[in-house]
């Protein structure tokens, strides 16, 4: 049964053009003007885009005592419901626990998936039989990112020796590194003052957490994978000082993407000031929201390019799990929602405002992605033999956020009574109609995880690069004789 998408444009990260696309078996067989299917869609005044892919989930995560409370199955309900047809959730194994241990709780957490899925691996300590089984996850498992917490102390964080030994082993295997940058000995150490002082809501959140751990996180970071060899991914990149760090480097050539979420584009710090203690603690998150000097910063560099990508780190906790934080701000468990409102929140204050054209919007929702994470353009694309990945969007379609209307299993949203302008229409997962005009349709196990080679075009060109610029002895003549 071929489907037709018929009279909208087509908006990739380069073109913008009107054409019809013809669908079966999950892919895109055709696209031009005129075309006919068994089954017709209709995208008059509408956009036609690749899905969106969200490079950085939590579905049930074990975390801070606690788990996140979405799953691959509300999770991935939500993705599609605002346009999302791809995510990339964290496998993370406990410390001592072997990643292809860990990798298999992930196989079964995500068997309920709606949408296409794949995987980073999180690199939470270090010893020899994670080097071992790294070699297992990339070239037999598929995964060709590795996440290092830099924070986390006493929990996932890892030393700088760790960081350094794992990196540059992702380089010999042609893998990418990601970092989550924040300095976790001051976290550590300015969690415990501000506690000591009587701080303890969750304003203390935030001030445990500036600006600088970041910055100086993300440049330490840059520097080692600079050493080691290695592309390296900043996750959740949240301030100036961090987003400095990264221009820089990539002004001077190093390999480096920054991934800023919807939440620190369009949320800031005064939402830890609230009265409600609830209202706060549902956003506590690492890092936390910022000023607006910061937000700019993170427009700016989403429109210069020095910035590539936008995540939503989705990691949701009910109000009652906030709530073991009660007294003490370090045990909230940190994560925020926003899987399904990424697109439509992006569309409204990026496209929307004029910040963004349409085609960056694809660049940094969904073709940025899947080239950095080598997927492209089987995901990120609208060309044939790309999967039918695809939203119907409509740009004129409204609607106020809401706890109530959302596809998330928690009470709450952290975007709660924003309007939105611009949602989709239609969300198709490989060629299957899974939201229709604000019904879901959805299909548990519809989702395949997605495989991504290592050894991508950046990974060759900075081995190479690395080669010709490595240590060599000088040849010498008439070397003097030693001793006297
Ligand atoms: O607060 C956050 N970001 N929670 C999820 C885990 C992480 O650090 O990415
Ligand atoms: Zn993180
Ligand atoms: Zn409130
Ligand atoms: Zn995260």
């Amino acid at each position: 049964m071929t489907k037709v998408i018929k009279n909208g444009t087509i908006v990739t990260h380069d073109l913008t053009y009107k054409a019809d696309v013809l669908v079966d078996g999950g892919k895109i067989i055709e696209i031009g003007e005129g075309l006919t299917g068994d089954e017709e869609i209709d995208a008059t005044g509408c956009y036609v885009m690749p899905g969106g892919i969200d490079p950085h989930t939590h579905l049930e995560m074990p975390f801070m005592g606690t788990y996140s409370a979405d799953d691959f199955e509300s999770g991935t309900r939500a993705a599609l419901a605002g346009g999302t047809t791809m995510v990339v959730d964290f496998a993370l194994p406990s410390p001592g626990q072997g990643l292809l241990d860990a990798l298999k709780m992930w196989d079964n957490k995500s068997t309920r998936a709606h949408c296409d899925y794949s995987f980073h691996m999180a690199v939470t300590w270090w010893g020899e039989q994670v080097f071992d089984e790294m070699e297992t996850v990339v070239k037999e498992r598929g995964i060709n990112t590795f996440k290092h917490f830099m924070a986390y102390k006493g929990a996932l964080m890892v030393q700088d020796d760790e960081m350094y030994a794992s990196f540059q082993r992702l380089a010999e295997l042609g893998a990418i590194a990601m970092v989550h940058a924040e300095n976790g000995d001051v976290v550590a150490d300015l969690s415990a003052k501000l506690l000591a002082e009587g701080n303890n809501g969750p304003e203390g959140h935030a001030y445990s957490r500036p600006p600088q751990v970041e910055g100086e996180a993300t440049n330490r970071a840059i520097m080692i994978a600079d050493m080691a060899g290695v592309p390296l991914y900043v996750v959740h990149t949240s301030c100036e000082d961090s987003h400095e760090a990264i221009r820089r480097a990539r002004q001077q050539g190093k390999r480096v993407w920054g991934e800023p979420l919807i939440q620190h584009l369009t949320l800031d710090e005064s939402e830890y000031f609230n009265q409600d203690w609830d209202h706060a603690a549902r956003r506590v998150m690492s890092p936390p929201f910022r000023n607006k000097q910061h937000q700019d910063s993170l427009w700016a560099g989403l429109q210069a390019g020095s910035l590539s990508v936008v995540a939503t780190d989705h990691c949701a906790f009910t109000t009652d799990q906030k709530r073991t934080g009660i007294g003490d701000f370090t045990k909230i468990p940190n994560g925020t929602g926003g899987l399904e409102d990424r697109m439509p929140m992006l569309w409204t204050h990026g496209v929307g405002t004029g910040r963004l054209t349409p085609n960056e919007f694809v660049a940094i929702t969904s073709a940025n992605i899947a080239k950095i994470l080598n997927c492209y353009p089987r995901k990120g694309a609208i060309r044939v033999g790309s999967d039918a990945d695809i939203v119907v969007w409509d740009p004129e379609a409204e609607k106020t956020i809401t706890a109530g209307a959302q596809q998330s299993a928690i009470d709450y949203n952290v975007f709660e009574g924003k309007k939105v302008k611009g949602l989709p229409r239609y969300t198709l997962s490989k060629g299957r109609v899974m939201f229709d005009t604000g019904k879901m349709l959805g299909q548990e196990g519809h989702g395949e995880f997605v495989k991504r080679a290592p050894l991508g075009e950046v990974n060759k060109a900075l081995s190479s690069w690395k080669q010709i610029t490595a240590p060599r002895p000088v040849e010498r003549s008439g070397i003097p004789a030693s001793g006297v």
